[in-house]
């Protein structure tokens, strides 16, 4: 008899963490004998992987999980599972519980590590587990993974976050900050390289509070910018980048080690979110507008090729005209090369959404539009300085419409241009032909 392959699929949403989570499910499930499936109806095991940074993504979420209770009844074997940032917060999971009976399978950001083990009760008893907890238990086991991109992924230098930035989630559904060892993450990078990995993200809600011992048995603490250096030297690593720095303790250390290292990528995502000290403070952010900039001027005097990019939030409760022009007197001045813009959205249970001075919704989305039109006008003056380089790409991928490749410049700006899909994976020379915004069209060397 023909052996039917089980197949999976995850839905990932949210961040960088999110997105490394992922691999580390699907990881677990190729192990147990598992194949990406085509879609999340016709596959055997499908795992929505939730953010919870802005408001609504619960509406989307129970949209697509509604949609599943369908192939459910067909398929009487079939797990849908959710975890996530989402289902830290108990309304959510009461929610699921009354509305959704075919979800089987609900976890937290805690224990993704148990992910194999809650998977086979499932198997096995064909029951509902959910398994929430409300902190983690140190540092997560090591687990499995399956990368989306065999030849690069991110790898978690710390977890949580202390910063309780009055606007956001994310403390209260990751917990606090947990640095992982120098040693646990040199490892693992070198196990990555040696299965071909060139080019890692160090990833965590801040980086630059890392404070991880070297290996379990050392009392020596390192910074961050001590742990890049560490790993820039891994042998065969052609790229290290990271995610994010919080502009409040971005030290000039850190600039030294990115200059001094050809394989440290040249590009800060240093997300700013306003332009006012007014709301700044409020924001509980700790620097001030002329701060940010004397940062930006400094790193762009010792790495003149970086891009910086940046994360900007409109109609804070509080947020004036005056205060928004601020911001766009920022956004002017840097000259970004990418900025993330965001509407303030009221998280339950933050400072913020307790403020009585939340910005009316027509205001908010009147300062939307002018910022969309000074961030689109800065970034393509921005990308016009590189026309006619030759820089280094990591081609990740082939176009099927288009029908060229795309490649990654080492200052995260995209690249088009014509070439063979066996290049995807290696690092080549392109010369850069025109400006496109966000990216560049471009000609193989
Ligand atoms: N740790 C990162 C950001 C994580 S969340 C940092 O500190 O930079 C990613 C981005 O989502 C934030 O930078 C912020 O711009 C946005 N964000 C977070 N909470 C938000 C909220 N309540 N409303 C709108 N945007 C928000
Ligand atoms: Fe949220 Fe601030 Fe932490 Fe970033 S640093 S995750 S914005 S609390
Ligand atoms: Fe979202 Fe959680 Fe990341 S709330 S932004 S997926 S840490």
């Amino acid at each position: 008899m023909k052996n039917i392959e089980k197949t999976y699929k995850i839905i990932t949403f949210g961040c960088q963490m999110n997105a490394r989570d992922s691999e580390k499910l699907a990881g677990v499930l190729e192990k147990k004998g598992y194949t990406e499936g085509i879609d999340e109806e016709t596959s055997d095991i499908v795992i929505f992987n939730t953010c919870t940074v802005r408001e609504n993504a619960n509406k989307r979420l129970y949209g697509r999980v509604g949609h599943l209770k369908k192939s459910c009844a067909e398929n009487r074997d079939k797990i849908v599972g959710i975890c996530g940032c989402m289902m830290q917060e108990t309304d959510e999971v009461e929610t699921i519980k009354k509305k959704y009976p075919h979800v089987k399978l609900i976890f937290g950001t805690h224990n993704i590590d148990e992910f194999e083990k809650l998977i086979d009760k499932v198997l096995k008893d064909n029951e509902r587990i959910i398994e929430v907890l409300d902190k983690a238990d140190g540092i997560e086991k090591d687990m499995p993974s399956k990368r989306v991109y065999p030849f690069k992924c991110g790898v978690n230098i710390m977890y949580g976050c202390d910063n309780f930035c009055t606007y956001c989630i994310v403390p209260y559904v990751r917990g606090r900050e947990r640095s992982r060892t120098a040693k646990s993450i040199i490892d693992e990078i070198k196990r990555d390289v040696d299965d071909g990995v060139v080019e890692v993200m160090l990833l965590g809600q801040n980086v630059n509070s890392y404070k991880g011992k070297l290996d379990d048995d050392s009392d020596k603490v390192l910074t961050f910018p001590e742990l890049l250096s560490m790993v820039c030297k891994v042998d065969g690593l052609k790229r290290v980048r990271f995610m994010t720095s919080h502009p409040k303790d971005l030290s000039d250390e850190l600039i030294d080690v990115i200059r001094d290292n050809n394989n440290c990528c040249k590009h800060i995502h240093l997300p700013v979110q306003s332009g006012s000290d007014r709301i700044l403070e409020s924001m509980n952010r700790h620097y001030t507008k002329e701060k940010y900039l004397s940062i930006v001027d400094k790193i762009r005097r010792e790495l003149p090729d970086v891009a910086i990019t940046t994360d900007v939030i409109v109609g804070f409760p509080g947020e004036t005209e005056d205060d928004f022009n601020e911001t766009i007197d920022l956004i002017e001045k840097v000259n970004f090369d990418s900025v993330f813009t965001f509407e303030y959205s009221k998280r339950t249970g933050t400072k913020a959404a307790s403020m009585d001075n939340q910005v009316d919704v027509v205001i908010v989305k009147k300062r939307f539009d002018r910022l969309l039109k000074t961030v689109e006008k800065n970034s393509r003056y921005n990308s016009e300085k590189y026309v006619g380089r030759v820089m280094d790409v990591l081609v990740e991928s082939k176009d099927r419409d288009m029908g060229k490749l795309t490649g990654r410049l080492s200052n995260n700006y995209l690249v088009h241009f014509e070439g063979d899909e066996s290049l995807i994976g290696s690092i080549i020379d392109v010369k850069l032909m025109k400006a496109c915004g966000f990216y560049f069209e471009g000609e193989k060397c």
